[in-house]
């Protein structure tokens, strides 16, 4: 295993292991929030550095971009600022190049020059970005130090954290409101940012699109010959597909004469999938609004439906209370399986459980996937990342 692979599978356990400190009193968070990924990072050759993100080193990231957003161009990324900012690594090198001189700022692969344009109107315009990453740094550190941000007034007095990492500032109190007056932000329980919002595409995209590992290794799954595997000419269904890493491959894998059906309760990432299938002239792939009762897809009308990373979300809706998807996910669920052809089959792959996080584990799942009348086919685990991938038939 390389030491980038190591990294990154260490850096999506603590991904996983932040949700999950992020859930223990409160629902699951919508998306995976920025965990830094200390192993990620370059090695660094002084021995006493601490080997995880410090609050100061999300001041060294935001005072880095401030810097630059204000024409002081720094040369290097600080320590810290690289620590903190694991996560968006292959951003900050991008950045760092262009300044440097070293890039033209072309950028290397077709995924992220649209998902730069689509984002910022130009793929080259890396001020426009630093803004935007400026803006969401703002969000995931209130989000990350204030637990519960969506159900609870901040803790008061507002402890050192209370400021806007980027321009250092005291965020301003009122009630049960932050507010950022450098990037014009409030963050309450009152006015709750919508779960994935268009807002929160950034870090989807980041997810989806700079950890092409991740795309690369599921390909094993989508193969014709294994019971996963999806055939030419299929209908196949993305459901919960986000930025859609795996969308692609799909696509790819049924051809012209198929189509993948990529669904989500979230505008922003559909309408990115849809900029995307235009740029790169993939007509099989259409894009479906679901809402949280229902897949919005006609019955009977799909070869294969594939959730990825979604189940648990479904059923970690109820998992806090009650340690059982509730009616609302099996009713969800339910529809889900209408929108199977007989013989058609579904395909869930999520995590496998750690000691104390709240995912479905494999059996649960399979009992909760029979209670709804599939029969398992397949179960093995995925090539990468703890999950498994579990393949049901619907008779
Ligand atoms: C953790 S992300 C996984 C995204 C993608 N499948 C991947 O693995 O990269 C979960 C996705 O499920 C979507 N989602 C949550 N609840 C949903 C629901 N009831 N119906 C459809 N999508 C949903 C979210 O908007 C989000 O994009
Ligand atoms: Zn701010």
């Amino acid at each position: 295993m390389s030491l980038r692979r190591v990294g990154f599978v260490a850096g999506f356990l603590l991904l996983v292991a932040g949700l999950s400190w992020a859930l223990r009193d409160g629902p699951r968070p919508p998306l995976p929030v920025a965990t830094p990924n200390p192993a990620s990072v370059e090695p660094s050759p002084r021995s006493e550095e601490p080997s995880g993100p410090l609050e100061a080193d999300w001041d060294a990231l935001g005072g880095w971009i401030l810097d630059l957003e204000q024409g002081h161009a720094r040369q290097e990324i600080p320590a810290g600022a690289r620590r903190a900012s694991a996560f968006l690594t292959p951003l900050l090198a991008r950045y760092q190049a262009l300044l440097e001189g070293s890039s033209s700022g072309d950028l290397e692969t077709e995924e992220e020059s649209l998902a730069y344009e689509y984002l910022f109107g130009s793929p080259q315009r890396a001020s426009l970005s630093l803004e935007a990453l400026g803006r969401t740094l703002c969000l995931w550190r209130v989000e990350r130090l204030w637990p519960g941000t969506r159900t609870r007034p901040p803790p008061r007095p507002l402890p050192s954290w209370g400021r806007c990492p980027v321009d250092g500032k005291p965020y301003q109190v009122a009630d049960d409101l932050l507010r950022c007056g450098f990037h014009d932000q409030s963050f309450s329980p009152r006015h709750p940012i919508p779960a994935n919002s268009p807002s929160e595409l950034y870090p989807q995209l980041t997810m989806g699109y700079f950890r092409e590992d991740r795309s690369r290794s599921l390909d094993a799954v989508l193969e014709p010959s294994v019971p996963s595997g999806v055939q030419p000419g299929e209908v196949v269904v993305d459901y919960g597909c986000g930025a859609s890493c795996y969308t692609w491959s799909m696509a790819h894998r049924i051809g012209p004469e198929g189509r993948v059906l990529a669904v989500d309760i979230d505008p922003g990432v559909l309408d990115f999938i849809s900029f995307v299938a235009a740029r790169r002239g993939i007509p099989q792939v259409e894009t479906v609004l679901a809402s949280r009762e229902s897949p919005n897809l006609e019955r009977s009308s799909v070869d294969r439906v594939f959730l990825i990373d979604v189940y648990n979300v479904l059923a970690g809706i109820d998992l806090v209370g009650s340690g059982r998807p509730g009616p609302r996910v099996v009713a969800t669920m339910q529809r889900l399986v209408n929108a199977l052809r007989s013989g058609g089959r579904l395909v869930l792959i999520d995590f496998i459980p750690q000691p104390g996080l709240p995912h479905v584990s494999e059996e649960q799942a399979v009992r909760d996937m029979e209670d709804l009348g599939l029969t398992l086919v397949d179960g093995r685990p995925a090539p990468a990342h703890g999950m498994y991938v579990l393949t049901f038939e619907k008779p």
